[in-house]
């Protein structure tokens, strides 16, 4: 198992591109691969997550070229698609099981999905309910909650469907069947999740209506190739927005970062912590706002975090709790059920490998109570095969009063291959 040992760092300066964002791309694929026309996606994030989708599209007949610059995607319109001739690996992805199911849906094919031994643990329910509502048939172990799944796709029929969590990748799911089904499909969500399908969906001509609890999308309205930018991840940027925090001494600048708000909550709490935080040159590129990111140390304070902005942040709390163990007072998280069934049970993953370093964190259900310190120790965590979790207590590392070595780091590979040179490249010492 890999492991790496991380020294405190003087301060973490300079200027940085992230790599892609790994939910744009994953749509660029899809949408790519039923429209018609050749899609070209540049900035294309080229993890193992994305690798995922690639393989599997690729596995029913998509021809996709990727000259590691550029790919393309030669569409096969809406019904195009091949039956695979083998079981579809999704890998560590949950976004490429989850919207992958609801495409198949639609399909006049057998297919079977299935994952690496994380996924084939997280809830698939969320996604077989609605998608079995709307007509499709679905087999899975678990009665049809856990992966591998068994789609036999066929005719379906809209449905109007309130998902009871905010979830884009329940949302795109039903999006993405929705496109294949008699009539109109509506999605509501109790508080908005990351709208890119949606945005996608319109880039790429589809029938879509948006209000402000949901969206509907017309079924039997065929896309077309459009060019796509991705910009960087700000999922991966926040590694490096909380290394500038809170190493003294730091300025960072992290150019061409996707700013999308749906996805900025990890701005807005960094901000109400007092962090120093910039949004430069704001731009619009392929219908997602853009801009450069300017960070500079900042001493924190603990903040109370719940509601709406749990979903804007979703992906972003093992790296808000390193600034929360960093921060003065206490910082509150409450309503972040959700992080219990991502690529590990975050909360009590952060939780367990905070106290290691001398944090006191309580945690509750739905979130953790954690307890600032101007301390860290230094010591071995876990990532618990979870890429954030590997890559905040990384971020830890550079503040804390000795090395800190993170076990089982190969997991860093599926959304941001190039994180630990980076890394390297910013912290002095
Ligand atoms: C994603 C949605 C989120 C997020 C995941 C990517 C997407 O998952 O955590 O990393 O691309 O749609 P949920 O929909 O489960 O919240």
């Amino acid at each position: 198992m890999d492991s790496i040992t991380i020294q405190p760092a003087a301060s973490a300066r300079g200027e940085i591109i992230v790599p892609g964002d790994k939910s744009i791309s994953h749509r660029s694929i899809m949408l790519g691969a039923i429209a018609n026309g050749v899609t070209t996606v540049r900035g294309f994030l080229r993890g193992e997550d994305n690798m995922s989708t690639m393989h599997a599209f690729r596995d029913m007949g998509v021809e996709i070229n990727d000259d590691g610059e550029t790919v393309r995607i030669t569409g096969r319109g809406l019904h195009g698609l091949k039956e695979p001739g083998n079981v579809l690996d999704c890998g560590n992805s949950g976004t490429t099981i989850r919207l992958i199911t609801g495409l198949l849906s639609g399909q006049s094919f057998f297919s079977v999905v299935t994952g690496d031994q994380y996924l084939r643990k997280r809830p698939m329910k969320r996604v077989v309910d609605p998608l079995t509502r709307m007509g499709a048939r679905i087999a899975g172990r678990g009665g049809g909650t856990l992966a591998p799944l068994a789609i036999s796709g066929g005719p379906l029929q809209g449905i109007d469907y309130q998902s009871p969590v905010s979830s884009a990748q329940i949302k795109s799911s039903i999006m993405l069947a929705g496109l294949y089904a008699a009539g109109e499909t509506t999605v509501t969500e109790p508080s908005l999740s990351r709208d890119h399908s949606e945005r996608m969906f319109q880039l790429f001509g589809a029938s879509l209506v948006r209000n402000a609890s949901g969206v509907t999308v017309r079924g039997g309205v065929e896309l077309a190739a459009r060019e796509v930018s991705v910009p960087g991840d700000i999922s991966s940027a926040a590694f490096f927005i909380v290394a500038a925090l809170i190493t003294p001494g730091s300025e960072l600048l992290i150019k061409n970062v996707g700013v999308n708000p749906s996805r900025t909550g990890v701005i807005d709490i960094l901000q109400a912590m007092g962090g120093d935080i910039r949004l430069l040159e704001l731009r619009d590129v392929s219908g997602e706002p853009v801009a450069d990111i300017l960070v500079r140390y900042s001493s924190l304070k603990g903040i109370a975090i719940s509601g709406t902005v749990v979903p804007r942040a979703i992906d972003e709390f093992p790296a808000i709790c390193v600034a929360a163990a960093r921060a003065e007072g206490v910082t509150t998280i409450r309503d972040a059920m959700e992080l219990r069934v991502k690529e590990t049970d975050r909360i009590t993953a952060m939780a367990d490998n905070l106290r290691k370093l001398g944090i006191t964190v309580t945690e509750t259900e739905d979130g953790m109570d954690i307890f600032g310190s101007e301390r860290l120790l230094g010591g071995t965590v876990d990532s618990s095969g979870d890429h954030r979790i590997a890559m905040s207590m990384s971020v830890a590392a550079l503040v804390a009063s000795g090395p800190i070595t993170v076990t089982d780091i190969s997991c860093v590979s599926t959304s941001f291959p190039t994180f630990f040179q980076l890394l390297g490249k910013v912290a002095a010492k």
